[in-house]
Formats: structure tokens, C-alpha cells, sequence
């Protein structure tokens, strides 16, 4: 299925929280944008527990490009409902990638372009939405993608699992609710960071968000921060270990 819209004026979106797992510099991938081994057993199981509170997760492009990720839930799902979204504004993923090929939830691809013909003829095991929601050439309306999966699809509580450029326009656009971030003993000095502006502008003055709570990961070497966007809120979704393991 193939759609077009076009922007209009505030909309509600789902509750927004993007999960992030870092060198101690920041660094969110290795040098190139290969993918680096950061996460430790228990920052993976609070991820995968994350994923089952929430009824969608979201990506970047170059996260598909780069890791190739089926994006499935893998533990204990609290909710029923569960969607893949990936926002490619130029429609890069390739139709051979594993989130397309490999059984799994449906699939929402968020663009700003006109799917080229072999994408509305997709041959997949999965069911595939794909919405054009331009704001300019090339760049999704993050906005009006979010007030979609929402009022469409029903998706309350969405999971942004990166990364650096998506995290960072949700950011700027005042988007996203909460930034979860593990902190991991390494340090990589090149690559992409936990938040990225491929224009250079970065935000002047600096985006403030409050720290809610942070806790040491069991494996203590690790350390989870729970960062609010908005002063006097609090998180929707358990955020310590013990509670999203119940
Ligand atoms: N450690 C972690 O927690 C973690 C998590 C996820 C990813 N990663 C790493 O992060 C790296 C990728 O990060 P990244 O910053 O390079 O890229 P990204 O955020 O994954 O993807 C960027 C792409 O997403 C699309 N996009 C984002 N916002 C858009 C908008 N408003 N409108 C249109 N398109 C938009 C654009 O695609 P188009 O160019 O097609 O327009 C853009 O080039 C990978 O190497 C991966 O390994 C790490």
C-alpha cells in the first residue's frame, strides 16, 4: 500500500522514547558506521524488554543499511500490537534487507519520495506499508509521520532505536519524550554519534533535558540514564531493570 499526505497543523503523536547504547565519547557505531559491540547481556535483555512495552520501534536508513536488523521482539511482549517503522526520506533500504525478506510484524517505511515501481510490486513474507510524507525534498515530515502512526495505526508508545540523524531531528522537533542512554566502557574516537545534524547547524543554544534516574548495570561497568525532555513529567514506561523484567 502506497500513500501520500501532506503537512498540516500540530499533531498528536505517540509517546517517544529513544534508546541509545554509547562509547563513553558518545560514539553509537564504530569509525566507518560499522556496527561495534557495545551492549553487555543485560543492556541487550533491557532493550529487548523495552521493545515488548512499546507498540512500535523506529529507525533511521542507515540503520538498516548498516546493520541489517530485523527489528523483532525477542522477550517477554506486554503489549499486542507491534509495527517495524523505518524513515528513509530518499527510499535507500534495499528490498533484499533482512527486515523486508525475513518473516516478521508489519513493516511501515516512511519516505519522502515516490516508491519506485519495484517497491510497490515487493514480493515479501511481511505485510509492507509504505507512506510519502514529504516536508522538502528528501526529508520526511517527522511530525506528521508521528501524528500517522498514531492516529492510524493506533501506536501509543513508540521506540526509537536510532540512528544519530533520526535521534537528532526528533530531538530538535521536540518529538521525543524521553532519551535512554547506556553509557559503556569504551572508547571509539570516530563514527557516528547519539545524535547527529548532517547540515553541521547543531543546536545553538544546546537542547537542556532533565535527568530522571539512572542506575548501574549489573555487570557494573555500565550506566543507564533516563533523560526527560520536558521538566515536571515522568517516564510512561518502567525504565529500571527489575521493573521492565516483571
Ligand atoms: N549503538 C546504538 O544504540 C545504535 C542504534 C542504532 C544505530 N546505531 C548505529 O548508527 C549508525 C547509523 O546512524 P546514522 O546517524 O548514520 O543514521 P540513521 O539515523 O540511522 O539514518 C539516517 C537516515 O535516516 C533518514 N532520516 C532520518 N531523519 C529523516 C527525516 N526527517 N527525513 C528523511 N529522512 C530521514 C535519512 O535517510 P535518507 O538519506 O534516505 O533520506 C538519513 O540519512 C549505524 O552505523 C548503526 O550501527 C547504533
Amino acid at each position: 500500500m502506497t500513500e501520500t499526505m501532506t503537512s498540516g497543523a500540530e499533531p498528536p503523536k505517540p509517546y517517544t522514547i529513544i534508546f541509545t547504547t554509547t562509547s563513553i565519547d558518545g560514539r553509537i557505531a564504530g569509525p566507518h558506521g560499522e556496527r561495534i559491540q557495545l551492549s553487555c547481556p543485560y543492556d541487550k535483555q533491557r532493550l529487548y524488554l523495552l521493545r515488548g512495552r512499546c507498540d512500535a520501534v523506529m529507525v533511521g536508513a542507515n540503520t538498516i543499511i548498516n546493520d541489517n536488523p530485523t527489528l523483532r521482539r525477542r522477550l517477554n511482549p506486554k503489549t499486542t500490537r507491534y509495527y517495524r517503522v523505518v524513515i528513509d526520506g530518499k527510499l535507500r533500504i534495499k528490498p533484499t534487507a533482512r527486515i523486508i525478506t525475513e518473516p516478521g510484524p508489519p513493516l511501515i517505511i516512511i519516505t519522502a519520495v515516490d516508491p519506485p515501481k519495484q517497491w510497490q510490486q515487493l514480493e515479501t513474507p511481511n505485510q509492507v506499508h509504505i507512506h510519502t510524507i514529504p516536508a522538502k525534498p528528501g526529508q520526511v515530515d517527522l511530525k506528521q509521520a508521528l501524528k500517522l502512526l498514531k492516529q492510524r495505526y493506533n501506536i501509543q508508545t513508540l521506540l526509537v532505536e536510532g540512528g544519530g540523524i533520526l535521534n537528532h531531528n526528533l530531538l530538535k522537533q521536540h518529538l521525543a519524550d524521553e532519551l535512554r542512554t547506556t553509557i559503556t566502557p569504551h572508547i571509539i574516537s570516530a563514527g557516528p554519534t547519539i545524535t547527529r545534524d548532517p547540515t553541521g547547524k547543531g543546536n545553538t543554544p544546546p537542547l537542556k533535558l532533565t535527568l530522571y534516574a539512572h542506575e548501574t548495570c549489573p555487570c557494573k561497568q555500565c550506566i543507564h540514564l533516563i533523560y526527560l525532555t520536558k521538566p515536571n513529567t515522568k517516564p510512561k514506561i518502567p525504565w529500571s531493570l527489575k521493573q521492565l523484567q516483571q
